[in-house]
């Protein structure tokens, strides 16, 4: 199966499809951010994009965060072009100077955990700002939703509102929902022009 393809063949598959809009922009020796490392899945892939020259800061608030996604990228072999951070997202700026090429929120639980930490719209906001603020232009952000639990449908309605607001001529956010299924994931592609 080719790796482009779900397990259902050849239906879409947004976690695939998210990985496509950030290739488009981002490349070997860019710099990348990670705004919800988790197991360090996403942060693998930046990683791997931006290769040797590039940078990948990820964050996340939980320690068991941080340890799952430094042994997934020592298995995975990725170089040492990462930093993990133990800090709130929207405190970004204090580590990050700037531009960024492509940032990467993935919003929700840590998959596998006991679920009492999730994001929440008072940090996800002003780390999504700052974010924004920090974009190259014509690089990109992706911000996937999960709407499925009553913090995740708020944060997802917070975001698409925010997003609505900003000036199309300077930066076009793009949403990727499936329109018959609305509490599944989807996702907000963010290109600066
Ligand atoms: C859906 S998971 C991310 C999955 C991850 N991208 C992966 O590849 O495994 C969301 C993560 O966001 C983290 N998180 C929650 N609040 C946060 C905050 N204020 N700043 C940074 N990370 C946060 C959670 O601890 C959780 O690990």
């Amino acid at each position: 199966m080719s790796e482009n393809k779900s397990k259902y063949g050849n239906m879409i598959d947004l976690l695939q499809l998210q990985k496509q809009f950030i290739l488009n922009h981002l490349g070997e020796g860019d710099v990348a951010v990670d705004f919800t490392m988790g197991n360090g899945h996403d942060t693998e892939f930046l990683s791997k994009t931006v290769g040797k020259n590039g940078h990948v800061y990820a964050f996340d608030v939980q320690e068991q965060a941080l340890a799952s996604t430094a042994e997934n990228l020592e298995r995975a072999g990725c170089e040492h072009n990462y930093t993990l951070i133990l800090d709130s997202h929207h405190h970004v700026k204090k580590y990050v100077e700037g531009p960024i090429r492509a940032g990467m929120f993935n919003l929700g639980y840590l998959p596998g955990s006991d679920k009492k930490i999730t994001t929440m719209r008072e940090t996800t906001m002003p780390a999504i700002e700052a974010a924004v603020d920090l974009l190259d232009h014509g690089g990109v952000l992706l911000v996937a939703v999960y709407p499925g639990h009553a913090e995740g449908d708020a944060e997802g309605k917070m975001v698409l509102d925010y997003f609505a607001t900003l000036d199309r001529h300077v930066i076009c956010c793009t949403l990727i929902r499936i329109v018959n299924s609305p509490s599944s994931p989807f996702f907000i592609v963010v290109e600066k022009k």
